[in-house]
C-alpha cells in the first residue's frame, strides 16, 4: 500500500460544497478501499489518501482533474504497511477534538491551514496526532 499526500489551492470561482466533495469521496473511496483525511482550510486543501497503489492513482489522478481546485503539489507518497486512517473511507478534518484544536496552533503560525508554513514532517506528525484522536474517540465513517 501506499499513503499520498497533496496539497492544492482552492478555486475561488467554483462554489465548492466540502460536504458534496466529502459524500462522493466517501462513497467512491470505500468501494476502491481507499482511505485518508481532507483539509479544507485558508483558501487550501491538503488530503492524505491511502490504499493500494493502483487505486491510489485512480483516485488521485480523478481528484487532479476537478476544477474545484489547482496547482497540486504532491509532497509525499511512501510505501505504507498499516493504514493512519484506517476505517476512513474520507475523514474530514473539521472534526477533530479541542484538544487537537490546541494543538493545531502549536503547527501552524496562523490559525488556518498555510503550507507555506510547515514541514513535511509536522504535517505528517500533525496527521498521526489527528489519526490518534479520532481513533480514540472512535467515531469512524
Ligand atoms: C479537494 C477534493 C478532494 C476530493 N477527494 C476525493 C476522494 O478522496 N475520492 C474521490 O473519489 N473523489 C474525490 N473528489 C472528487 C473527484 O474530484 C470527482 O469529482 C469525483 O470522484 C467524481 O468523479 P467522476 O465524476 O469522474 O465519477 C475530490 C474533489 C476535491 C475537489
Amino acid at each position: 500500500m501506499c499513503r499520498l499526500i497533496y496539497f492544492s489551492e482552492q478555486n475561488p470561482l467554483v462554489n465548492a460544497d466540502i460536504k458534496d466533495i466529502i459524500m462522493t469521496s466517501r462513497r467512491k473511496n470505500a468501494a476502491a478501499n481507499v482511505t485518508g483525511i481532507l483539509f479544507a482550510d485558508g483558501g487550501y486543501y491538503v488530503q492524505a489518501l491511502e490504499g493500494r497503489r493502483s487505486r491510489v492513482t485512480k483516485t488521485y489522478n480523478r481528484i487532479a482533474s476537478d476544477v474545484r481546485h489547482s496547482n497540486l503539489l504532491i509532497v509525499s507518497c511512501i510505501d505504507i504497511r498499516e493504514r493512519m486512517f484506517a476505517g476512513w473511507s474520507m475523514a474530514l478534518h473539521g472534526d477533530m477534538s479541542a484538544s487537537v484544536r490546541e494543538q493545531m496552533r502549536g503547527f501552524f503560525s496562523l490559525n488556518s491551514f498555510d503550507p507555506e508554513n510547515i514541514t513535511l514532517e509536522s504535517l505528517v506528525y500533525f496527521l498521526q496526532i489527528l489519526a490518534v484522536d479520532m481513533r480514540r474517540r472512535n467515531s469512524p465513517s
